[in-house]
């Protein structure tokens, strides 16, 4: 299993689950995706990982790129469990260090009292490889705890579930894959995940 090159020294490491046919309730006939992301640089950085079952996944695709003990840093950009639930796996086997927002903090502690984490203050900027990360909180899209991660020299924006589908496909990229399929999913997502968790208009 290969990294999917997103931009300079960013890869798509998350799973494929291409047999899942229901996710809090509702039917994803068409599977889904775990999105975990690598950065590499002076520190390699991984953003999410994915649910337990589907770590040998994430090593491997990890595994095309660096040795995955080299991880220096893990972002956590949401706390349930099919982002979070190799996170004691991956410190176990990287040392690395675990930043959350505060209400992910809380969360993760909750799940996995021997997960070591800290937290982000909405807004904190820190360098790597040349390129600045921006963590930005996003409270109820669709947790307390979700949080986006932001490249501003790339304008890439890591958004975990605010803009999800549930998809397996081995096609990484929006203009890869059937257009009409993917809005019929991206809109049964909003309205199943997102829009319930919303403010009342
Ligand atoms: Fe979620």
């Amino acid at each position: 299993m290969e990294a999917v090159r997103v931009t300079d020294n960013i890869y798509w490491v998350g799973a494929i689950d291409w047999n899942i046919r229901n996710f809090h309730g509702y039917t994803t006939p068409r599977g889904s995706t775990y999105n975990a992301y690598l950065m590499t640089g002076e520190k390699n950085i991984l953003i999410d990982t994915v649910k337990r079952p589907f770590l040998d996944q994430l090593l491997a695709r990890i595994g095309s790129v660096i040795d995955p003990k080299d991880i220096d840093l893990i972002v956590s950009n949401h706390t349930e469990m099919d982002h979070s639930s190799s996170l004691l796996e991956m410190q176990k086997l990287t040392g690395a260090k675990v930043l959350a927002s505060k209400k992910g903090k809380e969360g993760l502690a909750l799940h996995y009292p021997d997960l070591k984490v800290e937290a982000v203050e909405d807004g904190t900027e820190i360098r790597c490889g040349g390129k600045t990360l921006k963590f930005i909180d996003t409270p109820m899209l669709h947790w307390p705890d979700s949080m986006f991660t932001y490249v501003q020299e790339d304008k890439l924006l890591f958004s975990m579930d605010a803009f999800g589908q549930h998809y397996a496909t081995y096609a990484r990229f929006d203009d890869q894959v059937d257009e009409g399929i993917l809005f019929q999913e991206a809109a049964k997502y909003y309205a199943n995940i997102i829009l319930p968790s919303g403010p009342e208009w």
